[in-house]
């Protein structure tokens, strides 16, 4: 298994080990660097991590003012769709915490042509991290979908394959949309990934993808291998209950 299993007793307690981390690494970025560079998953899951750093108990642990937004993936849809995953993080915790709106940098989907949105995402990223090397994002949250995927790297598609660029759009047959995602390249280069697993609907997929055979194309999540970063797998029991140790 690439990184390490920690898993929490229920939904509540995983919630609680994610604003810890999220915590954790905004002092220590801050602290090095002066600001906290953080890549936000979108789905489900998430949301109620959101909703609770955005408690007055959690909001005033975090110096927001330092803190970067990115998303890892998007939809291609208006900020003002339902499905938009900048719109849910706006409504669980921007719209509720004190962060300059210039340090949020969400994919410019009003762009419309996903290569084109992709292309500008690539560019604003390049231009707030220094266009030398990789960009390294300080924490990049991800979740994991019941057939594999993470960020928007869907079984079989085009995007799995990417070595060059950070952020690609491409057509996922299986959502019948075009999604927008960071490349496996951009999510290894990474100081500390942290998935988010939680219920038992994700027990198999969790199993096959820390335990499984090898098979990235099946199982895009097994892309997910920092370079020099730490890789963190938070589950709930539920979750983790096929990849614990018997
Ligand atoms: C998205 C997410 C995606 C998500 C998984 C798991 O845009 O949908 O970035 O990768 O993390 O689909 O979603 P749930 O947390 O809703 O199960």
């Amino acid at each position: 298994m690439i990184g390490k299993l920690e898993v929490a007793a229920d939904r509540v307690a995983l919630n609680i080990k994610a604003a810890e981390s999220f915590r954790d690494a905004a002092k220590q970025s801050i602290a090095e660097r002066g600001r906290f560079t953080v890549a936000l998953s979108g789905g489900s899951t998430p949301k109620s991590l959101y909703a609770l750093l955005a408690t007055p108990e959690w909001n005033k642990q975090i110096d927001w003012s330092h803190v970067h937004f990115y998303w890892g993936d998007e939809r291609c849809v208006p900020i003002t769709h339902p499905d938009s995953n900048y719109a849910m993080v706006e409504r669980e915790l921007l719209s509720k915490i004190n962060a300059p709106r210039a340090n949020i940098h969400r994919f410019p989907v009003e762009l419309n042509d996903p290569d084109s949105i992709a292309a500008a995402y690539e560019q604003e990223i390049k231009r707030n991290f220094g266009a030398d090397g990789m960009p390294k994002f300080d924490l990049i949250l991800l979740g994991l979908g019941e057939n594999g995927h993470t960020a928007s790297l869907f079984p079989h598609c085009p995007a799995l394959h990417e070595t060059k660029r950070l952020v690609v759009g491409n057509w996922v047959e299986e959502v019948k949309s075009h999604r927008l995602t960071f490349t496996a390249p951009l999510i290894n280069a990474g100081r500390q990934l942290v998935f988010l697993v939680s219920g038992a609907g994700k027990a198999q997929v969790l199993q096959d993808v820390l335990n499984g055979p090898r098979q990235p194309e099946q199982l895009p999540a097994q892309l997910i291998a920092p370079i020099a970063g730490a890789l963190t797998w938070l589950a709930d029991k539920d979750a983790a209950r096929l990849a614990l140790p018997a």
